[in-house]
């Protein structure tokens, strides 16, 4: 945990910005795998990690912006699960060790809202939209509002003013994020060494979640480590490695305060690029590289998007599967064909940060919306950025037999696209670059030690 003075000035903060009414923060329950004493990991609720920063399981947070009080509501465990658990902290110890003096129990918390619902209407009582369905039935029995109308009565003042704190990362989170691409850099060097054909896709995968847990942490997502990086989130790992191939690592960790890392990296089986790997590796690098040089407190991330993809755009031209004006390939999203998904994403408590409180309300605002065209309409941050964004850099190129069937087909930007010189090309799979990158007062820094990324680099690494 952060020390408490950063967690009762975040509240402090949100009580500020919401500024009337009472805001609810349940943490997040135990979840059944097979049978009910047999739970998945604990995951926190990332809103109240933010502003609780304590990992117990049933607890709810309540903000009183009316008041300017906070409290935690939880049952205590009792000798019964004691003797499973070992001693445990009272909700009170939990409370008072972040700053928060009022604590309770759950029927105490019952007795709180049905004592202030006569005095509050329902768009007094702020909650987010909950993403699990305990939560959404524990809203609905505390509050008496209908299951299916939960989601909509959610307040947007509530998710607006966790999006304006959590989106500007303070120098102790970015520590604890450079922690956890600290363990991705790990995780991907570890895995690089061993991607020699004979070797199977799960026995690197192992690798990766193997050195997450020695950060004492567990992923920030599934793994992605296929020779088929064609498919963006390919979660098979059942191939053998085959000499010719391009293998797609994209995976990140998790620090012990559940900060993330969400790192891709590409190699060639084997260590050696061949001339093919090499021209499309070296292409999605230059795209990766000028969004670092572009990125900078005042620039949109759609333009950055923008000018990683003229860089694409024109390593097809030179390729040859591209044809015509640069401008016109990439006003008509052409090279989009290549990568079908957006530049980068917010990353922070989740690897794609706050995505829980609505894409649109994250990563859009008034000024910038979202774009309808195909690729662009994927990117998940549009909007204009300031110092202390962290935000990833991934562009990708994907060969993806069935997309271009389909564009061949229905004649989707002929004039751009040579389908006969792409015939050559629709056995590649695909390549993925990936980094984290902090925005600062005068343009970005890539965060964490650097993890192999040129063509020299990896060759190294893996020929060594
Ligand atoms: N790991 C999924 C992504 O890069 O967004
Ligand atoms: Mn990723
Ligand atoms: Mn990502």
């Amino acid at each position: 945990m952060f020390k408490k003075e950063t967690y009762i000035a975040r509240r402090e903060q949100l009580r500020k910005d919401v500024g009337h009414g009472i805001i609810i923060l349940p943490g997040n329950h135990e979840a059944s795998c097979n049978y009910p004493d047999n739970t998945y990991w604990f995951r926190q609720d990332s809103t109240f990690l933010y502003f609780f920063g304590l990992q117990r399981e049933d607890l709810v947070g309540v903000l009183d912006c009316e008041t300017g009080k906070d409290y935690i509501f939880a049952n205590d465990y009792d000798i019964d699960d004691i003797i499973w658990t070992g001693p445990l902290p009272s909700v009170k110890e939990l409370a008072a060790s972040v700053g928060v003096e009022n604590s309770g129990s759950l029927a105490d918390l019952e007795t709180f809202i049905h004592s202030n619902t006569h005095t509050f209407t329902h768009s007094h009582i702020h909650y987010l939209p909950p993403y699990r369905a305990d939560i959404t039935r524990q809203l609905s029995e505390l509050l008496g509002i209908k299951y299916a109308a939960i989601p909509r009565y959610a307040s947007m003042e509530l998710i607006m003013a966790c999006v304006k704190q959590r989106s500007i990362k303070s120098d102790e989170e970015v520590a604890e994020i450079e922690k956890a691409i600290a363990t991705a850099y790990n995780m991907h060097v570890c895995a690089m060494k061993q991607a020699m054909p004979g070797r199977y896709e799960y026995e690197l995968a192992a690798i990766m979640q193997g050195e997450a847990w020695k950060g004492n942490g567990p992923l920030s997502f599934p793994i992605i480590m296929t020779i088929h990086g064609e498919t963006l989130h390919n979660h098979n790992h059942d191939h053998e490695l085959v000499e010719g191939r391009m293998l797609v690592m994209d995976a990140g960790c998790e620090t012990r305060m559940n900060y993330c890392s969400d790192i891709t990296r590409s190699v060639p089986v084997g260590g050696k690029f061949n001339d093919r790997q090499r021209a499309i590796y070296q292409i999605v690098l230059d795209a990766n590289m000028e969004a670092i040089r572009v990125t900078r407190p005042g620039i949109t991330y759609q333009e950055v998007h923008t000018a990683a993809s003229r860089i694409l755009a024109q390593g097809y031209k030179d390729l040859g599967i591209l044809r015509g004006n640069l401008d016109d390939i990439v006003a008509n999203g052409a090279h989009s064909l290549f990568m079908p998904h957006g530049l980068g994403h917010m990353m922070g408590l989740d690897v794609h940060d706050m995505e829980n409180y609505g894409q649109i309300n994250v990563g859009y605002d008034d000024e910038t919306r979202p774009s309808t065209q195909f690729g662009l309409a994927s990117l998940r941050c549009g909007r204009r950025l300031q110092p202390g964004f962290v935000i990833t850099d991934e562009p990708g190129c994907y060969f993806i037999p069935a997309l271009i069937d389909k564009w061949h087909a229905e004649g989707k930007n002929k004039d751009f696209i040579d389908f006969a010189e792409l015939e050559k090309w629709k056995d590649f799979g695909g390549i993925r670059i990936e980094d984290d990158i902090l925005v600062t007062d005068s343009g970005c820094r890539v965060l964490g030690k650097p993890i192999p990324k040129t063509v020299a680099e990896i060759e190294a690494v893996m020929t060594a």
